[in-house]
């Protein structure tokens, strides 16, 4: 199975001719100027030191799972035992403990990683938010903000992108991805891996990326996380595995494995899908760390009976570096003395890990990114909060506006309702690593900012811990304003990791707060705050108008302000389908027609519910603007394509409204009939146009034959000739539709 190539030849050159090769090894074949370099390095450690290379610990300055103390760390990675720390911040933090590298027999320096998921000091919107901007030069923009900032705290590593696509509201961690679409995400990974990794990995604003979590993750039943993951490999293959193969693609550095299970095999011990699919397959040349002791929950998993089994399966699978669960540390040398375990695996992985160090160029100084005036030139700049507001306000979606009641020019009064509204702590959302509560804008301060010559009164209106309602002092500020402004949804700590949700529903009394403002004659605005798409369907009539306004970062206050005044027009569409219940979860736009197709309305024999419209609330991109645009049919530029030929489409969009505005235009395609059934839609392609009031733009779209494909029953990618659908339009439920020949 080992490829044939140049670099790996070099590779193992050392030791062909010595040991036995595994089975499947190394298998990639990157000519890099470091080969002969990692080689070198490589011939003159220790099996004990090579191991340590594979070992990452958490320092114990802060702890993202759960850590155990350990005084002898330092000591340790002065021993040569450590590879890399997560969780170390700060130039002089990392300083401290790369000098303590530096006392080690080879010197060879660590690499530090942190979960920088959207941004370090600098908070920019939680990565779901901001797929809902549908901007791929934003997306890279803040990667590379956070990059730089992140860079200049000594860290050389983010886990981040995480990639994994997400049909189930519940499950928390919705917040740190791109949503519900396969070709969406890919294409939002690729970008985020320019970002974080710019054009060289030896440039101090860049660090290395990471693709997390391979493989499936999202798909954990129920939405619980951790959850057992139990698709087929059609859908493996076809729905979640895409996003990793464009990071791949696009260059990532590094992968880590995930917690769950795939076909009855943890991710982190799965042979195939690590070692034949990525570093096979897929060529990947980078290396894969573990998640957070999933190596040691192999036990659990029951796949092996003790730690030895976990680092086994581990290493031989291809997980490269253990992240905190000490089993390569703890079983490895053995393993491979007593000769289970072959140390052409373990060369592999060293190499691997090596040569991301001396991309980095932290062989020729391992203090290079531990720089404290770079850290404080750039930390919390205004530049980076500049980008941090931006970001926010293409984030934000406009879900309803009845009779253009926004935006907000100059009113003399402004009602502020509902305590989320003022929660510094929540603008931040979940996984803002180094955010700081009193460096956030809240909305409260945003509109303040934005409206100095109003007169803003204030409520809580309810309490944020039990929700339970001051009707009266809502009713009290609301008395003084035509428009009242009222924040409702979910806390900022309820979405991420572990945070798993049976109940996705803006809080009754909440809900009821709406109601009770709106039956008192004012012009209400409602902002649904959340990491996830949320229910909120019994306040809906009696807001005349609602924002989705997720968690936006240092800047969401100003963000959210920008948008309520119409100095940033909204333009960001939803990238998860809004249930309209519960039950509808799993609910996703890219749906299979079924037999007895799903009809609008609670039909019997069909694909629906029996106390339920299957409908959603609010579709995958969906979002209004405070124009109107007008899209024209789609026109292809042929009836008929030859199997090869690029499919053309043009379709004329004009904006039709009073004000300047960005609009999404998307395309989607069917394939009629197909040897595996097909989605009744699929995202393909999407151009942002910004329009002045009249003014029209033609778009072209080009789909290549590869867009048109899918994989077989056998698991190849097929391209089949016969009927395409192809859809435009601003939203997936309003599309206009023709159909072409590819034969
Ligand atoms: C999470 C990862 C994260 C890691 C390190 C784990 O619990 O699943 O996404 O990168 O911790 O903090």
């Amino acid at each position: 199975m080992i490829k044939s190539g140049i670099f790996s030849m070099l590779l193992m050159g050392v030791i062909a001719g010595s040991c036995t090769q595994p089975s499947v090894g190394v298998n990639y074949e990157v000519i890099s100027p470091y080969a002969e370099k990692v080689d070198s390095v490589l011939k003159l450690m220790t099996l004990e030191e090579k191991i340590g290379q594979m070992n990452q610990y958490t320092s114990d300055l802060q702890a993202t799972g759960p850590s155990r103390k350990d005084s002898t760390k330092l000591e340790q990675i002065r021993k040569g035992r450590v590879g890399s720390m997560l969780n170390v911040k700060g130039a002089s933090n990392t300083r401290r403990f790369q000098e303590a590298a530096m006392e080690s027999r080879l010197r060879i320096p660590l690499l530090f990683g942190l979960d920088v998921i959207h941004g370090m000091r600098t908070v920019y919107p939680i990565p779901l938010a901001e797929a809902a901007s549908f901007n791929l030069k934003l997306m890279e923009r803040t990667a590379a903000a956070a990059a730089k900032e992140t860079a200049s705290e000594g860290i050389h590593w983010t886990f981040a992108p995480m990639v994994d696509v997400t049909r189930d509201a519940r499950w928390g961690r919705v917040m740190e991805g791109a949503g519900e679409d396969t070709w969406y995400g890919s294409r939002v990974a690729e970008a985020r891996v320019r970002g974080f990794q710019g054009k060289s990995l030896a440039d101090t604003a860049t660090v290395l990326a990471c693709a997390k979590h391979f493989a499936a993750y999202g798909a954990c039943i129920g939405g619980r996380d951790y959850n057992t993951v139990d698709i087929s490999r059609l859908t493996l293959h076809e729905v979640y595995l895409p996003p990793f193969r464009a990071a791949a693609e696009a260059g990532v550095a590094t992968f880590m494995n995930a917690f769950n299970e795939v076909e009855g095999v943890p991710s982190t011990g799965n042979t195939h899908l690590v070692r034949e699919v990525l570093k096979g397959d897929w060529s990947f040349n980078g290396f894969v760390v573990s998640d957070w002791n999933s190596v040691g929950e192999m036990v659990n998993h029951g796949l092996v009976p003790d730690l030895k089994g976990a680092a086994y399966k581990g290493v031989t699978a291809g997980c490269d570096m253990d992240m905190e669960s000490r089993a390569y540390t703890s079983h490895l040398e053995e393993l491979v003395k007593e000769g289970t375990v072959d140390e052409a695996y373990i060369d592999d992985a060293v190499r691997r890990i090596l040569l991301k160090k001396f991309e980095l160029g932290l062989f020729d100084d391992p203090f290079r990114y531990c720089n404290e005036q770079r850290q404080q030139k750039t930390v919390l700049s205004l530049e980076l909060r500049q980008v941090a507001r931006e970001a926010g306000a293409e984030s934000i979606v406009l879900l309803k506006n009845d009779n253009g009641v926004l935006p907000l020019k100059e009113p003399e009064h402004i009602a502020v309702v509902g305590a989320l509204t003022d929660s510094k702590e929540d603008m931040m959302g979940s996984w803002a690593i180094e955010g700081v509560r009193e460096e956030a804008i809240t909305v409260l301060q945003g509109i303040k900012n934005r409206y100095p010559n109003s007169v803003i009164a204030y409520a809580d209106g309810y309490d944020l811990e039990t929700n339970q309602l001051d009707l009266a002092g809502a009713k009290r500020v609301a008395a003084m304003s035509d428009i009242v402004i009222v924040g409702v949804g979910e806390r900022a700590y309820q979405s991420g990791e572990a945070r798993s949700m049976a109940h996705i529903d803006v809080p009754d009394s909440q809900q009821q707060l709406v109601k009770h403002l709106k039956e008192m004659g004012k012009k209400v605005i409602v902002l649904v705050m959340g990491g996830r798409p949320l229910i909120f369907n019994e306040l809906e009539p009696y807001a005349d108008a609602i924002l989705m306004t997720w968690w936006l970062g240092t800047e969401a206050g100003n963000s959210i302000a920008d948008v309520l005044s119409g100095d940033y027009n909204p333009s960001g569409k939803l990238p998860m389908t809004f249930p309209a219940a519960i039950g509808q979860v799993p609910i996703y736009y890219n749906y299979k027609n079924t037999g007895r197709p799903s009809q609008p309305g609670f039909m019997t024999y069909t694909c629906g519910y029996l106390d339920q419209d299957f409908r959603p609330a609010y579709p995958f991109g969906y979002g209004l603007s405070y124009t109107q645009f007008e899209i024209s049919d789609p026109i292809p530029s042929q009836k008929e394509y030859k199997k090869g030929e690029t499919v053309e489409c043009r379709v004329a969009v004009k904006n039709t409204g009073k004000c300047a505005g960005k609009e999404t235009v998307q395309l989607y395609i069917r394939d009629l009939v197909s040897s595996v059934t097909r989605p009744v839609k699929e995202l393909r392609g999407f151009e942002q146009v910004t329009l002045k009031p009249g003014e029209e733009k033609e778009v072209v779209f080009q789909l290549h034959e590869k867009e048109l494909g899918f994989y077989n029953g056998n698991l190849e990618y097929v391209v089949e000739p016969g009927e395409f659908e192809l859809m435009v339009g601003n939203s997936s439920d309003h599309l206009k539709k023709t159909v072409i020949l590819y034969n």
